[in-house]
């Protein structure tokens, strides 16, 4: 099969690369695009690990073929926020202890980040049902809802 030129923006950058047909998005951003912080769980659409905005709205990037993204912008947690400045909600993820072994973490914020993109003061429930894709084994899924709650998006 033969390789795709895929152009699209990334965390704000305009990229081109090129793909195969048969990739998805979740392999094209871990593979060419050297972002690793999206992480394969399940690979199946299952578990929301591979949780990136496409366009305004979370998706599972493992269920996405790359050949879909071309022209898009797409969001993933390396620009959520860098290491010297949070974003606020990873900040109140650490506030809460809503981190244990952190490989959900990822995926959890990004479906957060596009709830508080479309909703400033999303109720308990909106969180709940934004976060249900997203699985955590370790964690305590009320700190996790608890630090969305708790955000400023002011
Ligand atoms: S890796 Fe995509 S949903 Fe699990
Ligand atoms: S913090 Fe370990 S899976 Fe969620």
């Amino acid at each position: 099969m033969g390789a795709l030129r895929i152009d699209c923006t990334i965390n704000g950058r305009k990229v081109s690369f090129l793909a195969g047909a048969d990739q998805t998005l979740l392999e094209a951003l871990r593979e060419q695009l050297k972002l690793k912080g999206t992480k394969c769980g399940c690979g199946i659409g299952e578990c929301g690990a591979c949780t990136v905005i496409l366009d305004g709205l979370a998706v599972c990037s493992c269920q996405v073929f790359v050949a879909q993204i071309d022209g898009c912008a797409i969001l993933t947690i390396e620009g959520l926020g860098q290491h010297d400045e949070l974003d606020p909600l990873q900040e109140s993820f650490v506030e809460h202890r809503a981190v244990q072994c952190g490989f959900c973490t990822s995926g959890m914020l990004m479906s957060a980040k596009a709830l508080l993109m479309s909703r400033k003061r999303p109720t308990r429930e909106e969180i709940r049902q934004a976060i249900s894709g997203n699985l955590c084994r370790c964690s305590d899924y009320n700190n996790i809802v608890l630090a969305i709650e708790d955000i400023d998006s002011e």
